[in-house]
Order: C-alpha cells, then sequence, then structure tokens
C-alpha cells in the first residue's frame, strides 16, 4: 500500500469520530432502549459498526450478512442475493442494517425488500456514507453519516480490489490507481 495512493484525506479519524458520535446519539433517542439487531453488512462496515456499537446503549445482538450483486462485472447490475444470511429469526424483532456506504442504492434496496418479507418490527439503514448522485435505486436510509460526492472512496474498511480497508481515515484515491483520468 503506497501513500500516494491517496489524493487527499476526505475524513480524518477525528472527523470519522464525530460522525460516529451524531449518528449513534440519533439512534439512542429513537429507539428508546428497546433491543435491536445490529445487521451488518459485510465486509466494507466492519470498521463502521465495531466503532458505532461501542455508542449505542441499548441492548443490541449483533449479526452479519453480505450480499453480492447477480451478473458480472464491477457495475451493479441492480439484483442482490444474499451471500451469507443474519444468524438471528427477525421476525417481530426491530433490525438495524448497517453501511458503510450506498452508492447506487441497490444493495441495500435489494436486502431490505428480501429482509422484509420475515416480517421484522421495523428495519432501519444507517449507512455512514452516501453518494446521491450515483443513485439507481431509491433507497430510504433513516441514518446518514455524510453526503459524499462521486469520488472514489477508501479506508476504514471501504477498498478498491481489496486493498486500503485498514487505513483509519477515509480518502479519495488517486484515479491513476484504478485507471481513471485525473
Ligand atoms: C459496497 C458497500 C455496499 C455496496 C454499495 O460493498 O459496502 O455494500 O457496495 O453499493 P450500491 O449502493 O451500489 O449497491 P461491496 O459489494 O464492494 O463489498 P464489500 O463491503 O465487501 O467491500
Amino acid at each position: 500500500m503506497n501513500k500516494d495512493d491517496i489524493k487527499y484525506v476526505l475524513f480524518s479519524e477525528g472527523e470519522i469520530a464525530q460522525i460516529v458520535e451524531r449518528l449513534a446519539e440519533r439512534i439512542n433517542a429513537d429507539y428508546g432502549g428497546e433491543e435491536i439487531i445490529v445487521g451488518v453488512v459485510l465486509k466494507g462496515s466492519l470498521t463502521f459498526s465495531a466503532d458505532l456499537i461501542r455508542k449505542l446503549d441499548m441492548p443490541i445482538r449483533l449479526d452479519f450478512i453480505q450480499a453480492s450483486s447477480y451478473g458480472s462485472g464491477s457495475k451493479s447490475s441492480g439484483k442482490v442475493k444474499i451471500k451469507k444470511d443474519l444468524e438471528n429469526d427477525i421476525k417481530d424483532k426491530h433490525l438495524l442494517l448497517v453501511e458503510d456506504i450506498i452508492d447506487s442504492g441497490n444493495t441495500l434496496a435489494g436486502l431490505k425488500a428480501m429482509l422484509k418479507d420475515r416480517e421484522p418490527a421495523s428495519v432501519k439503514i444507517c449507512a455512514l456514507l452516501s453518494k446521491p448522485s450515483r443513485r439507481e435505486t431509491e433507497i430510504e436510509a433513516e441514518y446518514i453519516g455524510a453526503e459524499i460526492p462521486d469520488e472514489f472512496v477508501v479506508g476504514y474498511g471501504l477498498d478498491y480490489d481489496e486493498k486500503y480497508r485498514n487505513l483509519p481515515y477515509i480518502g479519495v484515491l488517486q484515479p491513476r490507481v484504478y485507471g481513471g483520468g485525473e
């Protein structure tokens, strides 16, 4: 991993901590101490969820789900399938899906529709980042940490080709790394 691969830091560690704190305050206020299942959408949300759950004050059950797009190529085809499912039965439970980023919206829209069939008491979404300009599918997310422009962001769990997830900050990738123009 080369430090020169990062064009600039979009959110520093301190800024991320503030965003997470604000999200947790809102979530704590909304659920009023009721138990929730936190459904971490793997893998990018690992770091975010690790920080977020430590700020939540209600009882939680931690669970994991992983989605993958149908079809080939890097461009999302608009349909998702569950690669790794939740372990909890969510019927009549409150589910909070935790995502690192909403891009096209296809992953969360697909997951939410499938999970709603299991008759949970509620399904809400908490995403650290959102790129509204990239949306293909409308998705209602109750908690968004920050809206960002259409730049390739990595770090704090987010990857490019499985790299950079371990950066402690969120940075914008140099276009030359992924073959884009300057
Ligand atoms: C990323 C991200 C979201 C999804 C967002 O996951 O973590 O799950 O893409 O894109 P969308 O809104 O266009 O559907 P990815 O499939 O890259 O897997 P990862 O979390 O393991 O990196």
